[in-house]
């Protein structure tokens, strides 16, 4: 039996209430009508950006025609057109930066992504593109993008090449930053020290080189592996030799996956998508963020490369982890990073992989697909919204406080706008026994606000482990469709606030969506 069971029955025993009634846990939310204090910085309406390991790029910015992937464009407008953000793709990761760039190779990459996952081997076959590869970067409507540029090799000349023939082709002003290796924690002459040092002679060196890069705010430092948060923190980064460089970095970056191995059974995948190691994750960061926040607050603090889990699994009869509830577990990580002052998050695609939102073509993996991880986004856009003035703070969501349940409030120019409430309570129609539990929101502090909330559902009637039938607000996006939105049901549904509260309520494995009007 999950362990959250056990809580609810011996809640339930405690309460008096039989383990058996269908009584829901009621949470008793205090909402407040116009933004507190300790709500985050202005959101960004960019915050919900993507990251594309630079070997799989290629197959994701084109169709198998070789035309436009208009699969991948609409599914990015799906979720950008939601907030009015430009849409920020990174172009990065371990196999560019193993890699390197030839002016006389003809075919965009050396091997096709649809057959070799990344190959970062030092010795063997690594990534080299030629000067077709960045035509790539003209087929996102809009974008802008994050590209890095090789640094693990410490014979600069390469990592120049690849930056001149990447900045001339994609335009300096559809560059939003320049990033610097990938993962430097993991270079065999890691020190902050040595980091820094290294750091800034690339970085002069590729403004010698591109004239176009100087005097602007347009570099990415860090890119830090996930679990090395520690490792490389920005306080004596910046101490030990940024800060004489400070103004021209736009972004600080850090990696971040959930777990780093793989998921056995429904009990862990419950503590793996627990809200509070979720919280307290992302509170490992708060002083790189805080650091930046006090003395440059010009320097955005962006998770560029994330996921659910990197590595290993979880034995035999493991779970798949892009399923249902760890796409409840990827809105939750951004709700919590939006609400603690996280610029943005860009979210990590590998053709070959588990590890994406969607498959853009055959493989030898399978059809072109949308999987369960794409349904975060467009409600994280929806959350945020297109004011360009949103706050967001998280609400106490009272007991008990096992971290089933978040909720998180959404002000437009200060007044209340939006309540997103998770239950990460894990049900699963296959695995769980008996039927799925629901917890009830008893909210008030409305007066003032408006008079009615529309609920918008993202929900699985398969729940946990649902690969496919996902919908968030009744929509689906799959391949069929091309990645445009298809609204297969009507579930939202409307309440009247009956002047100061409502109660909502929430099924297992569910997340709602709340518009106040
Ligand atoms: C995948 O990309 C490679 C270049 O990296 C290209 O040669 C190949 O045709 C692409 N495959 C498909 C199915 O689009
Ligand atoms: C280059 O691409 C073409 C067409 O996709 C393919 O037939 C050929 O094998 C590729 N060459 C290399 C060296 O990968
Ligand atoms: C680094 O680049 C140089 C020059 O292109 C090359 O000779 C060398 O083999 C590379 N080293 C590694 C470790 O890849
Ligand atoms: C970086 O700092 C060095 C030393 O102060 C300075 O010479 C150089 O111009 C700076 N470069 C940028 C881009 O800020
Ligand atoms: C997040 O929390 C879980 C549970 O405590 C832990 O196993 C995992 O290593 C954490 N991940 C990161 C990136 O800190
Ligand atoms: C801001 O920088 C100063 C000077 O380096 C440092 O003492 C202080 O701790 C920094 N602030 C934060 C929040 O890290
Ligand atoms: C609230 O809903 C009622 C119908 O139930 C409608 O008459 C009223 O106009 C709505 N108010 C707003 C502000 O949308
Ligand atoms: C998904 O929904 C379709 C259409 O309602 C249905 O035929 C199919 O069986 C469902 N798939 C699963 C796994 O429940
Ligand atoms: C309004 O709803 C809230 C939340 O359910 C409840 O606490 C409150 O008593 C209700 N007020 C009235 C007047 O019904
Ligand atoms: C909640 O779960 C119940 C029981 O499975 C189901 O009948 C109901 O439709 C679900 N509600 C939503 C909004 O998904």
């Amino acid at each position: 039996m999950p362990s959250c069971l056990i809580a609810r029955l011996s809640l339930a025993l405690l309460l008096g209430i039989s383990p058996l009634s269908s009584e829901a846990l009621t949470h008793t939310v205090q909402i407040q009508a116009t933004v507190p204090s300790e709500a985050s910085k202005t959101v960004d309406r960019s915050f919900t950006g993507f990251a594309f390991e630079q070997s799989s790029f290629y197959n994701y910015s084109f169709d198998a025609q070789g035309k436009p992937n208009e699969f991948s464009q609409n599914l990015v407008d799906a979720v950008l057109s939601r907030t009015g953000g430009t849409p920020l793709l990174r172009v990065g990761g371990t196999s560019g930066d193993h890699g390197r760039y030839d002016a006389s190779q003809k075919n965009a990459t050396n091997y096709p992504a649809t057959e070799y996952g990344p190959q970062t081997k030092i010795s063997g076959n690594r990534l080299v593109i030629g000067p077709s590869f960045f035509k790539a970067f003209n087929n996102w409507p809009g974008a802008k993008f994050e590209l890095m540029v090789p640094f693990y090799n410490t014979t600069f000349s390469r990592s120049v090449e690849w930056a001149r023939a990447g900045v001339n082709q994609i335009g300096i002003d559809n560059l939003y930053s320049l990033e610097l290796g990938n993962e430097p924690t993991f270079y065999p002459w890691f020190s902050i020290k040595e980091y820094v040092k290294r750091y800034r002679s690339l970085q002069a060196r590729l403004i010698a080189a591109i004239p176009s890069l100087a005097d602007k705010r347009i570099f990415q430092t860090f890119d830090t592996a996930s679990y090395a948060a520690g490792d490389l923190a920005t306080k004596p980064a910046f101490q030990d030799g940024l800060n004489a460089n400070a103004s021209s970095i736009k972004q600080v970056a850090y990696h971040y996956y959930q777990s780093n191995h793989g998921i056995a059974d429904l009990a862990a995948l419950q503590d793996y998508i627990r809200h509070t190691a979720t919280k307290s994750n992302i509170t490992n960061f708060l002083p790189n963020i805080n650091y930046l926040k006090e003395n440059h607050s010009a320097i955005g603090f962006a998770f560029t490369e994330t996921g659910y889990t990197v590595g290993g699994n979880g034995g035999k009869n493991s779970i798949k982890t892009n399923n249902f509830a760890s796409a409840l577990w990827s809105l939750d990580f951004q709700l919590c990073a939006l609400s603690m002052g996280v610029s943005r998050v860009n979210w990590q695609q590998i053709l070959r992989s588990d590890l994406q939102m969607w498959r853009p073509v055959k493989t030898s993996l399978g059809e072109p697909r949308v999987t369960p991880h794409f349904y975060s986004q467009p409600f994280v856009a929806d959350f945020i919204g297109k004011s360009g003035k949103t706050r967001v703070v998280e609400l106490d969501i009272g007991t008990p406080q096992n971290g089933l349940y978040a909720g998180y409030a959404a002000y437009d120019d200060g007044k209340l706008a939006r309540i997103a409430l998770l239950n990460l309570e894990i049900w699963d129609s296959q695995r769980s026994n008996g039927d799925r539990p629901e917890a009830k929101f008893s909210l008030s502090g409305f007066a003032g606000t408006g008079s009615n909330i529309t609920v918008h559902h993202l929900t699985a009637d398969n729940g946990a482990l649902a690969q496919e039938n996902v919908t968030y607000s009744g929509l689906e996006w799959t391949w069929a469709s091309r990645g445009k939105e298809t609204k297969v049901k009507d579930d939202s549904k409307m309440l009247k606030i009956n002047g100061t509260g409502a109660d909502v309520t929430v099924n297992a494995t569910q997340a709602v969506l709340l518009e106040i009007r």
